[in-house]
C-alpha cells in the first residue's frame, strides 16, 4: 500500500492540537447543562472552523454521519484549506456527548489523519473489541477467543493472577454474559456508562489508568478512532464490524465492506503515518478537563505519531480575554 510509505509533515502534529483544543474548550463550555445536542454542536463548530485553517486538502472518513443526517463534519465532507496533503481525517469532536452534559469522566475532542485510504471507512454500526496496550507478544489476544482466555493470557503476560487484572466495558445489557463470564475469571471490571475511545487508550496505560484490557460491543467510527492512538501508542486491536441486517450488510457493501465478517487489525483500520491528538473535556484517567480561569483556560492534551510513536503530552494555558476571543 502506497499509503505506508508516505510520512506525514510533522508540523501538522502541534496543529492537531490547536483542532482538538478548541473543540474541547467549546464543549467544556456547555459541561454538566444536561444538553448533549448544544454541546455536541459547539464542539463540532469549533472543531470545523480550526480543520479548515489547516493547510491540508482534507477528507473525512469518520465523521458525525451521512450527509443527510449531519449538516457539518458529515462523511465525506472536503475540509482544510483547499491546499496540501491529501489526507483523510477520522474525528469525533464530542465523543461521550453524555458524559459531558452530565459532567462525568473520560468526555474527549478527537481526531486522527492519515494518507488518503488508510482509514477503514465504517459504517455507523456496532463493533466488536478486544484491545491492549503495548509491551505485550503480538496477537496475545483476539476477538475468535474466549474472554476469560484473554483475561488468563494477559494475567500470564503481567505475571499476575486473573483477579489482579482489570478490564473494561461498556455497561450495557448488551454485555451481560460478557461481564459474566470476565468476572467468573475473577478480574475486575471497570463498567463505563459512554466513551469506549477514552476506554481503549486508557488500556495503552494501565500504570495510570488501572486498565489492562477493553473488550466490548461499541460504535464502529470510535472503534476506528481508537485504533488509530493504539496505532500511534503501539498496543494491539481487534474490531469486527456487527452487519446482522441487511439494511447495515448493504450499507456497508456501498462503503466497500466486502466481507461482513472480517475481523480487522489495529492496522487494517488505521495504516499509514497516523497522527492523533485528544483533549480532555471532562477530568479523565489520562487527561484532566478544560479548565477556566481568569483571562486563562488550561486544556490538556495528548498527541501522537506512529512513525515515531512518540507521545506528547501538551498543557496549554490559553490567553483569552473577557469576551474568550482567542488572539491568532
Ligand atoms: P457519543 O459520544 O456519540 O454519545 O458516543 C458515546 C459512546 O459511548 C461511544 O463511546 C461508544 O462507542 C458508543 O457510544 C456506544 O454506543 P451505545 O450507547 O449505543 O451502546
Amino acid at each position: 500500500m502506497a499509503a505506508k510509505k508516505k510520512v506525514m509533515d510533522r508540523v501538522l502534529t502541534l496543529e492537531l492540537v490547536r483542532v482538538t483544543e478548541r473543540a474541547a474548550i467549546a464543549a467544556a463550555m456547555m459541561r454538566g447543562r444536561g444538553d448533549e445536542k448544544a454541546a455536541d454542536q459547539a464542539a463540532v463548530d469549533a472543531m470545523r472552523n480550526e480543520l479548515n485553517r489547516l493547510e491540508i486538502r482534507g477528507q473525512v472518513v469518520i465523521g458525525e454521519g451521512e450527509r443527510d443526517e449531519a449538516p457539518m463534519l458529515y462523511i465525506g465532507e472536503k475540509v482544510g484549506a483547499g491546499k496540501g496533503p491529501e489526507l483523510d481525517i477520522a474525528l469525533d469532536p464530542l465523543e461521550g456527548t453524555t458524559i459531558c452534559a452530565k459532567n462525568l469522566p473520560n468526555a474527549l475532542a478527537v481526531i486522527a489523519l492519515t494518507h488518503r485510504g488508510g482509514l477503514l471507512n465504517a459504517p455507523d454500526v456496532y463493533m466488536d473489541k478486544i484491545a491492549v496496550g503495548p509491551g505485550f507478544p503480538d496477537e496475545l489476544v483476539d476477538l475468535e477467543m474466549p474472554p476469560q482466555e484473554a483475561i488468563k493470557r494477559v494475567a500470564t503476560e503481567k505475571g499476575v493472577k486473573p483477579h489482579q487484572v482489570s478490564a473494561c466495558i461498556l455497561d450495557r445489557p448488551r454485555h451481560a454474559k460478557l461481564i459474566e463470564a470476565v468476572r467468573k475469571t475473577g478480574c475486575a471490571i471497570r463498567l463505563i456508562g459512554d466513551g469506549d475511545v477514552a476506554g481503549i487508550i486508557h488500556a495503552t496505560d494501565p500504570e495510570t489508568t488501572g486498565i489492562d484490557i477493553y473488550l466490548g460491543v461499541g460504535g464502529a467510527p470510535e472503534g476506528v478512532l481508537a485504533a488509530a492512538a493504539q496505532r500511534c501508542i503501539g498496543g494491539q486491536m481487534q474490531g469486527r464490524l456487527i452487519l446482522d441486517t441487511d439494511e447495515k450488510r448493504a450499507r456497508a457493501e456501498r462503503m466497500g465492506i466486502d466481507d461482513p465478517s472480517r475481523i480487522y487489525s489495529t492496522e487494517d483500520m488505521a495504516s499509514g503515518d497516523v497522527l492523533f491528538s485528544a483533549t480532555g473535556v471532562t477530568d479523565g484517567n489520562l487527561l484532566d478537563g478544560v479548565r477556566f480561569g481568569h483571562g486563562v483556560t488550561t486544556t490538556h492534551t495528548i498527541v501522537t505519531r506512529s512513525h515515531t510513536g512518540t507521545q506528547r503530552w501538551v498543557r496549554t494555558r490559553h490567553q483569552v480575554g473577557e469576551t474568550f476571543e482567542f488572539v491568532d
